[in-house]
């Protein structure tokens, strides 16, 4: 099969589209056909070393958090999914011609390959977020980066929640903001005034999904510093919020169906850009600019 690679870290430059060793199914995961594979930061943090705690590459990295496919090999343990399914979800180097899920949902049949390759990671950090924040019906929260790829998301799970939201974006993403039903407001000096301008009232909770505002000035706008959590900002808990950096909070299997189902009622629209595999690092660089809107996505 081809998969994304590289052998030395470096920028988008570096990755190649070329022959890798099949994977396979192990206990517990399954193996697609990959329709669609997203990218997200993780993948030019990785490629980059930054998340090589100093230690030298070897071998060959491959890439890719999230994808959608067709089941064609099933492994040790697994039920209620059969070679032949369409899925999509969350796994290892899924930026290849094959790839393995370790979470999955069934794709609703109506939604797009591309749609569903976008949806994994995404939407798994943000059914963490919301549930870790306790976002119910009737709440007001404030998504800070709300037009990115979490974001984005995360602005209409709240929403299918009940809840109320408000969330910032550059001046090129306000009337997209307010499309997917958020009260936007700008991002930047001045951002928690504007925030409480817009909530006329109070903020239950902040989901800092950007990590670019200070914390203080989000601190402020809730009434106990735990109300904001973070998937960003690594030191904001010394200010006494909140960060969740992944499996110990995370309800995969849960997330994936909660998204299935917003996506197959119109609830969830994720907006994508698709580049083929072999163009990928023109995906990374635009990801690596850090004001994406929806989701990137590669297809084979
Ligand atoms: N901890 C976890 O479990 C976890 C999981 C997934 C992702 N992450 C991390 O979360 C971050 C976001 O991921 P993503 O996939 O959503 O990235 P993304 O798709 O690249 O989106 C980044 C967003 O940040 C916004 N932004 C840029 N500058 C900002 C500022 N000064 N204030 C507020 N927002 C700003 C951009 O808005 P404009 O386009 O309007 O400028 C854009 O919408 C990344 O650092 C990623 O590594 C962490």
């Amino acid at each position: 099969m081809r998969a994304l690679q590289y052998v030395a870290y470096g920028g988008p430059e570096v990755l190649t589209w070329a022959e890798a060793p099949d994977p396979h199914a192990g206990a517990g995961t399954v193996r697609i056909v990959v329709r669609a594979a997203s990218v997200n930061p993780l993948d030019w943090k990785v490629l980059s070393g930054a998340m090589s705690g100093g230690q030298p590459m070897v071998g060959t990295g491959y890439l890719g958090y999230d994808a959608a496919g067709v089941v064609d090999e099933v492994g040790e343990g697994v039920t209620g999914v059969s070679v032949g399914d369409e899925v999509f979800g969350r796994g290892r180097n899924t930026q290849a011609d094959y790839g393995v899920l370790d979470s999955w949902a069934r794709k609703p049949p109506s939604i797009d390959w591309v749609v569903a390759a976008a949806a994994g990671v995404a939407g798994e950090t943000s059914e963490r977020g919301l549930r870790l924040l306790g976002v119910q019906a009737g709440d007001t929260i404030f998504v800070d980066g709300g037009a990115g790829g979490v974001g984005a998301v995360a602005v209409q799970m709240a929403l299918a929640r009940g809840a109320r939201v408000i969330a910032s974006g550059s001046g090129a993403n306000q009337d997209y903001l307010r499309e997917i039903g958020a009260i936007p407001v700008r991002y930047g000096q001045g951002v928690a005034d504007r925030v409480q301008a817009a909530a006329a009232g109070r903020v239950d909770a902040v989901f800092d999904v950007a990590g670019k505002t200070a914390i203080e000035e989000l601190i402020r706008l809730v009434s106990e510093p735990s109300q904001v959590l973070s998937i960003a900002n690594f030191t904001a808990g010394q200010a006494g919020a909140r960060v969740t950096g992944g499996d110990a909070d995370s309800n995969p299997t849960q997330a994936l169906a909660e998204v299935a189902s917003l996506l197959a009622h119109n609830k969830l629209v994720i907006k994508v850009q698709t580049y083929p595999f072999s163009r990928a690092a023109e995906a990374y660089r635009i990801s690596q600019s850090g004001h994406v809107r929806g989701k990137l996505v590669l297809i084979p």
